[in-house]
């Protein structure tokens, strides 16, 4: 067990210490250089860049840098390594100029679990013009926006949507299960959870596209200095505004049966919620929603295309696949790094935050902390109690961990009934991407197939 409840108890003056489990194994004096293998992965995965002052006296916001086309493939292929250099010597690692790195696993829960101390206000920026509602509320207002999301995306309301996502599925299957080859990234996991989402929020098919190119826009923006991206990003923003809010608007005068809708007609304290608040909300699922599922499930399928014995144990009992799901999130972590802010000083394991301070919870690293996962470079789908990071903790836990596991979950059983031996293409090799670990180029050949003509489009 770590001591994830912890309550804050630190001096009242002075800073406040975190977890001190474990010796203090960080460089007390002189310059701190972390291990070199592996880039550093900043928010959910961009590169860290060199964060200026901000107006509040703080840190700039931390935000998705350039696409890094100059990566190490080797080391996005395989972060773990550089994960575990750095959880040993550096736990807490301070990047020059830059943020502060959390890499144990009970460090990050406390960061996590903390919210006064570490909070999401202003911790990120992605074209963003308001806080993202939730993610960027800290408590107590926060929880008024949980207490009305999470009944919408409860278990119960997802499981509705499984004959739906399974179409879904079995269409992006029947488009290429005949060539006996596809490159799944583009094919299956970028439209999936788009669909998905145009789906549920009550958006035509046909603006997919658009959708897709505002999420990499943001995410991982094609251009190569961190003030191009900046505009990139901002655009992209402008443009969500743009096209939310007269769909709110057409909402409010014309219900539907969508999450729009309900966004319009949910009430916080007596009051409905504003057309800004719905557009916030919709901004952050949309940004939350769509590359990280992509994301999770081309890590997942590449990992078992690389490890035949894997891919066999779940086609021979799919039974496995949610288990798989979740060992397989814990190993790749997609979500690399979360970002916070110090709200005031706190010391870690010999190393003192300073308040207006960024820090970055690598989630990587906390997902394989041998003090919480044994053998945690066994992929075992038996493993018991995986309480793995990569759908965050604390009160800002993933809205959409319900729909993105039933996402996944059909997703492998209709990937595994279907295709069961796929493998990487002869020749070819799979490309990760830096911003969140995906992998973007993703070749795959396997016995060729029939189609079931689900018909979801009908
Ligand atoms: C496998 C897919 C997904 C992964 C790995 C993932 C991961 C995460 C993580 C790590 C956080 C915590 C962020 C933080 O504390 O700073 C988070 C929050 C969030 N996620 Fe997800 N997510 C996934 C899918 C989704 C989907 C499908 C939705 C759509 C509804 C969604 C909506 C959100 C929202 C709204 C939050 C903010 C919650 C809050 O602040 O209270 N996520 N997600």
């Amino acid at each position: 067990m770590t001591d994830t409840d912890a309550p804050t108890t630190g001096p009242t003056t002075g800073p406040i210490t975190g977890p001190t489990t474990g010796p203090i194994t960080g460089p007390t004096t002189g310059p701190i250089t972390g291990p070199t293998t592996g880039p550093i992965v900043g928010p959910a995965g961009g590169q860290i860049t060199d964060p200026l002052p901000g107006p509040d006296g703080g840190d700039e916001p931390l935000r998705f840098g350039p696409n890094a086309f100059d990566a190490d493939p080797e080391a996005l292929a395989h972060p773990q390594p550089g994960y575990t250099e750095m959880r040993e010597t550096t736990p807490v690692m301070r990047i020059p100029d830059g943020p502060i790195v959390l890499t144990r696993h009970d460090d990050v829960m406390f960061a996590l679990k903390n919210p006064e101390l570490f909070s999401s206000v202003n911790a990120i920026e992605i074209g963003n013009i308001r806080p993202l509602i939730p993610l960027q509320i800290d408590p107590p207002d926060h929880v008024k926006y949980r207490r009305l999301l999470d009944p919408i995306f409860a278990p119960r309301e997802m499981a509705k949507l499984e004959p739906k996502v399974r179409a879904l599925v079995n269409d992006l299957i029947d488009e290429f299960i005949e060539r006996g080859e596809c490159e799944f990234s583009a094919d299956l996991a970028i439209p999936l959870p788009c669909r998905v989402f145009l789906e549920i929020l009550g958006l035509p098919i046909e603006h997919l596209d658009r959708f897709l190119r505002w999420k990499d826009d943001i995410i991982r923006p094609a251009v190569e200095s961190m003030d191009e991206a900046k505009v990139v990003q901002h655009e992209a923003g402008q443009a969500i505004y743009d096209y939310f809010s007269p769909v709110i608007s057409d909402r409010r005068a014309n219900p539907r049966d969508d999450l729009i809708t309900l966004f319009v007609q949910a009430e916080i304290d007596g009051h409905n919620l504003d057309d800004d608040e719905v557009a916030d909300i919709c901004f952050l699922m949309m940004i939350a929603g769509l590359d990280t599922v992509t994301a999770t499930l081309t890590c997942s399928i590449s990992n078992l295309a690389q490890h035949a014995e894997r891919r066999d144990a779940i086609v021979a009992d799919l039974g496995l696949v949610p288990a798989a799901v979740e060992e397989l999130m814990r190993w790749e972590t997609p979500v690399p790094a979360l970002p916070r802010r110090a709200t005031q000083d706190i010391e870690m394991r010999g190393e003192t935050i300073k308040a207006g301070e960024n820090v970055v919870c690598l989630l990587g690293s906390a997902n394989i902390d041998p003090a919480e996962f044994p053998k945690p470079d066994d992929i075992d789908f038996t493993r018991s109690g995986n309480r793995h990071l990569s759908f965050g903790g604390g009160v800002h836990r993933c809205l959409g961990s319900h729909l993105a596991r039933l996402e996944l979950r059909v997703a492998m059983e209709e990937i595994h009934r279907r295709m069961p031996d796929y493998a990487i293409k002869a020749g070819e090799r799979p490309v990760y991407t830096s911003g969140l670990r995906a992998v973007e180029y993703l070749p795959l050949v396997f016995s060729a197939g029939s189609r079931v003509g689900s018909g979801s489009r009908a």
